[in-house]
């Protein structure tokens, strides 16, 4: 095989040196005996458009994009999918062959696939969803909760004018309620998910009363250091279901292996050992 045959793809960001993105691309090379690499690529946004042209005369087939540039390459792109243009932000670039750049969110059907694999009876239709945070993944996550038509979404954030701003964008079945209320809806939910940063490790702790939460819903979390987070803790007391959020990283990362290198990768045990070491 000559050097140009050899499949590249990677990440973009800056900074990029806490990207867990090439262990999990890498250990899937690895997996399926593919002769590519996954490289992580600490760019500045001055070089984003001038280096997005070069990758693919480099041989790469794509790339992930993280903070600050997941919204600046909508600028960029040729080809835009819906759902990241409804996110407003794309994570998966591919160099198509016929020389376009395509931009995809897969954050919002990795969440939804995490759920899938690790809570098989879970409901979206059940009931209405408590999301907790506005941030770019709250975005990804109630797109997604209402592409899987759950009835109705509260959504409660810190600062409330970004809550509304994502009801102004979502429309009519998303309602904003006051952060501090949050804790007095669980009993109406079937659905909690929180997607701010709190209960991170070295970051403040969620602090969401759990009285009203009924063994009905399902509750996740983006957070995933530590793997339980308190509010996983709490849930998983009360006879809740719960899913962490390790799941939504790796799924998220599929369909992007999947156009680069040609084959469709499992998540699986094996995987998130190789995560957590
Ligand atoms: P991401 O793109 O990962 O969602 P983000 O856009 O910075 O990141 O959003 C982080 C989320 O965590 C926001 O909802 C943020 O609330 P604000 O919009 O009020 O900033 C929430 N968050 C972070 N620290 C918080 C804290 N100490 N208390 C409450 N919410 C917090």
């Amino acid at each position: 095989m000559t050097l140009a045959q050899i499949p590249l793809a990677g990440v973009i960001g800056h900074p990029i040196a806490h990207s867990k993105s090439p262990r999990l691309h890498g250990h899937w090379l690895k997996r399926y005996g593919i002769a590519g690499h996954y490289i992580p690529m600490d760019i500045a946004s001055s070089d984003l458009p001038h280096v997005l042209n070069i990758l693919p005369k480099a041989g790469f087939k794509g790339v992930n994009v993280t903070i600050p540039h997941k919204e600046a390459v909508l600028d960029i792109a040729d080809v835009i999918s819906d759902r990241a243009a409804l996110i407003g932000a794309a994570n998966t670039l591919t160099f198509q062959s016929d020389g376009k750049l395509h931009a995809d969110n897969t954050d919002g059907i990795g969440f939804i696939a995490n759920l899938k694999q690790n809570a098989p009876d879970w409901d979206p239709n059940s009931g209405p969803a408590l999301v907790l945070g506005a941030g770019g993944a709250a975005r990804a996550i109630v797109a997604a909760l209402l592409h899987e038509r759950v009835p109705n979404i509260l959504l409660a954030n810190r600062t409330r004018a970004r809550a509304d701003a994502l009801k102004a964008h979502f429309g009519a079945r998303v309602s904003v309620i006051d952060w501090s209320q949050a804790a007095g809806h669980l009993a109406e939910i079937t659905t909690l998910i929180n997607t701010t940063s709190l209960g991170m490790q070295g970051k403040e702790e969620l602090k969401l009363p759990l009285d009203h939460l009924t063994d009905k819903t399902l509750v996740t979390d983006i957070v995933y250091t530590p793997l339980t987070t308190a509010l996983l803790a709490g849930a998983h007391a009360k006879g809740c279901t719960v899913v962490d959020g390790l799941g939504m990283l790796l799924h998220q990362a599929v369909p992007g292996f999947e156009r680069w290198f040609g084959q469709t990768p499992t998540v699986d045990e094996d995987l998130r050992h190789v995560m957590l070491r």
